[in-house]
């Protein structure tokens, strides 16, 4: 498995923003974002700054703890935002749809892990820790292109 990876100092949300900004800027139809990490580690704070990129200032980023799955319309392609917390076994990707939805869109998704041998190998893996108040991410391209613009990040 390729791999190039960068780490990301983000000692407030203002960081988070700005890199989740910057990656949504260069986000290509087909891309999947594995946001991993302990509970309140910030993954859904990155997924709000990354989908309001897209979309009007005020418009509301629910959590898809409990729905799973929010999806946003962009001028380039469908937007997924989905939180596999309360998924109970790893056949459920199936019947979600995922597979699809990995073709056809961007994809966010916080809690991966829980989808076990059905993660997609190609995605860019997003490893968030906790240290006080302050968050770091490691950002991890696999399997991705070499001359993919997301490598300039
Ligand atoms: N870079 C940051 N610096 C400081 N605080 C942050 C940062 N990013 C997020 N937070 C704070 O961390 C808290 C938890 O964030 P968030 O809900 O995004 O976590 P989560 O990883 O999605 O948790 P869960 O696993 O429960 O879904 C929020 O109060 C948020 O404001
Ligand atoms: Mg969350």
């Amino acid at each position: 498995m390729s791999e190039t990876y960068k780490t990301h100092f983000l000692p407030d949300e203002q960081h988070t923003k700005i890199l989740a900004e910057s990656l949504a800027k260069s986000a290509k139809k087909g891309d999947i974002f594995f946001l991993k990490g302990d509970l309140g580690v910030g993954k859904t704070t990155f997924a709000r700054y990354f989908i309001r990129f897209f979309l009007c200032d005020n418009e509301v980023v629910p959590s898809p703890t409990f729905t799973l799955i929010q999806s946003y319309d962009t001028k380039d392609f469908p937007l997924w935002h989905i939180d596999l917390y309360r998924l109970e076994n790893p056949e459920e990707t199936r019947e979600l749809g995922l597979e699809e939805i990995f073709e056809n869109g961007v994809c966010l998704i916080e809690w991966p892990e829980r989808m076990m041998s059905y993660a997609p190998e190609k995605r860019i893996d997003l490893s968030f820790s906790q240290e006080d108040e302050a968050r770091q991410v490691i950002v991890k391209y696999l399997n991705k292109h070499e001359t993919h613009e997301h490598t300039k990040i």
